[in-house]
């Protein structure tokens, strides 16, 4: 089985409210497509090309296919998905990806949060949660993330969270309709410290309930 799924972490207070983070859900399918539809705006800038129109790919009929993927990748210990919650209420998404174990033992992480709660702490706590617990029970060594440099909030969330930049990857992956560069920010276990959940309380950024 693997080490560290499934589980649910936080409570963490941040002024948006209480952000907890729990293994997605098949019921998420109608939250999950009604923020996304709203939002496009908001995502598709960031987020991998796909086959076919927004409206299709996220719609409620979408949810389940992609559940039962992100599923049975987790139940491989291929992957981590979860479900972001501000005081209860589905607030986005955020996955630990790719998961290799053996003399790598590293993965990436990324996320997606509503425009209802942007600006509020969200998905930096959720990043905080997420990754000390990959680097705890899941046991990884090296959690990366990529960015588009052009994405000022997820650069941000990153920093914030105690990530470093590595380097830029030219042409790295299909965003929003065509082959675009990404900073790799990344972190290893040992740059931790007492944690990034602790660090960030520490540094007044979120609270404990
Ligand atoms: N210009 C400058 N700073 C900004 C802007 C802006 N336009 N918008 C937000 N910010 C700042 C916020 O003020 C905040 O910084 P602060 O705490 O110093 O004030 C920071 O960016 C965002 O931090 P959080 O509040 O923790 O993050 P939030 O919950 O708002 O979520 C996210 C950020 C996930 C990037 C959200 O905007 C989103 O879902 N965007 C669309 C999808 C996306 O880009 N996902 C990330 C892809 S990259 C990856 O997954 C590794």
């Amino acid at each position: 089985r693997h080490p560290g799924w499934p589980a649910r972490l936080g409570p963490l207070r941040v002024a948006a409210g209480e952000v907890a983070v729990r293994p997605i859900r098949l019921r998420d399918a109608g939250d999950w497509s009604r923020i996304r539809l709203r939002d496009q705006e908001h995502l598709e800038p960031w987020e991998p090309t796909g086959p076919g129109p927004w409206r299709d790919r996220n719609s409620y009929w979408s949810w389940p296919a992609q559940w039962t993927a992100l599923r049975s990748l987790a139940r491989r210990g291929q992957c981590l998905p979860y479900t972001i919650t501000v005081d209860g209420e589905f607030a986005g998404q955020i996955t630990i990806g790719n998961v290799i174990r053996a003399s790598l033992r590293s993965a990436w992480v990324g996320y997606w949060v509503s425009s209802s709660v942007v600006k509020g702490g969200v998905a930096t706590a959720a990043v905080a949660l997420v990754v000390d617990h990959a680097f705890t029970s899941a046991g990884l060594h090296r959690i990366e993330a990529t960015v588009r440099p052009e994405n000022t909030p997820s650069i941000k969330v990153l920093t914030k969270a105690g990530f470093r930049q590595e380097g830029l990857f030219k042409r790295y992956l299909d965003v929003a309709g065509d082959w675009r560069d990404h900073y790799c920010y990344a972190m290893t276990v040992e740059e931790t410290g007492p944690g990034l959940v602790a660090r960030l309380v520490a540094a007044g950024r979120a609270e404990y309930p």
